[in-house]
């Protein structure tokens, strides 16, 4: 089988999925535990890595809440985001769309004005540095209650300009997307794009949901869609995006092995999914990494790849002439490889 390692490093991608809070290395961890004099309950970066074993989402949650209680300055959350843009724009992501969890920072006594401070500052150097471009997606946390979610909206309105769309993510089992249809309408009416994690661990009726009640525009994740064939149809008909992430779904048991993803049924059944790397930091890699892990275990072909790459493009949450420009630089890319 050909190895495509090299011509994914090169592919102009988009990244749609991912928690900058999820993009948290050890290694910076550990260095601004020590600028903020906050203990860690690990010996070294290496005890931290290990304890990185999970046997489901929940198991994972625990550690990533544990691990954002270490950002307390504006100046955490810009090295932060710089840190992961660097690294996606040197993997050639040319867009990413992060989602940031307020409530994961507000509920500690953070202002939500250090939060996007930072974010903001970093996302706007890296643009400059690199060429990459951003977009932030408020994320409310489930487990809490709609109020709260109501609460953190509220707080964010200051900032509406700096984030484009509201997401859900956090526990999924048990907290279904009914319980936000409240605060997702009147995100919409404000004239935020909406999203949803549905169909992790949570049943197809949490995707129906997702679309019916939340009015979502993407589906992150959304694999468990495939237990049910009239819903597969509709997201077909619809072309509703997915954002799947393959190296996630591997760690937190959502797939049990590589060879069993379901990413190739996905396109065969004509889905629009895309690739992303959901928490690189725990996840062991971000959209390079996600790709050719997938694309090994499934024996994807080029032009799979390149379809994939180009439904992140085309699910963005960019305008049509952006979109063009990208799916142009793309084709690019593949003509240039071929030759
Ligand atoms: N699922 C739900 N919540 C999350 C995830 C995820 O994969 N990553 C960060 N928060
Ligand atoms: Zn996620």
């Amino acid at each position: 089988m050909a190895d495509l390692s090299g011509f994914i490093a090169g592919l102009p991608k988009a990244e749609l999925h991912v928690h900058i809070e999820g993009t948290f290395e050890p290694e910076l961890m550990v260095a601004l535990a020590a600028r903020n004099k906050v203990s860690l309950p690990y010996a070294d970066v290496d005890a931290l890595r290990a304890a990185y074993s999970f046997g489901n989402l929940q198991d994972f949650l625990d550690l990533y809440y544990q691990g954002m209680n270490v950002l307390q300055q504006e100046r955490d959350y810009y090295d932060l985001a710089m840190a992961y843009l660097r690294r996606a724009a040197g993997q050639n992501v040319l867009h990413a769309e992060i989602f940031f969890d307020p409530q994961g920072h507000t509920d500690r006594g953070i202002a939500f004005r250090t939060v996007i401070d930072g974010l903001w500052a970093a996302m706007k150097d890296a643009e400059r540095a690199f060429g990459i471009s951003t977009a932030l997606i408020l994320s409310f946390l489930r487990h809490l209650d709609e109020a709260a979610a109501e609460r953190t909206l509220d707080e964010a309105l200051p900032w509406r300009e700096r984030f484009i769309g509201v997401g859900l993510d956090s526990s999924e089992k048990g907290h279904p997307p009914s319980k936000f249809q409240r605060v997702f309408a009147r995100a919409r009416s404000l004239g935020l794009k909406a999203v949803a994690h549905a169909g992790e661990e949570g049943p197809p009726a949490y995707v129906h949901e997702a679309l019916d009640l939340l009015r979502v525009q993407r589906i992150d994740h959304g694999n468990r869609a495939l237990e049910d064939a009239a819903l597969v149809a509709r997201l077909v008909r619809e072309q509703m995006p997915l954002t799947v992430c393959p190296l996630s779904n591997l760690r937190l048991c959502v797939v049990d092995d590589m060879t069993r993803h379901p990413l190739r049924r996905m396109l065969q059944a004509g889905l629009v999914a895309t690739v992303n790397s959901d928490d690189p930091a725990y996840f062991g890699g971000y959209v390079n990494e996600n790709f050719t892990a997938v694309q090994r275990a499934l024996g994807l072909s080029r032009d799979e790849i390149v379809t994939l790459a180009g439904n992140g493009f085309r699910a963005a949450f960019l305008d049509d002439a952006a979109k063009q420009r990208y799916l142009a630089a793309l084709d690019s890319y593949v003509v240039a490889a071929s030759a």
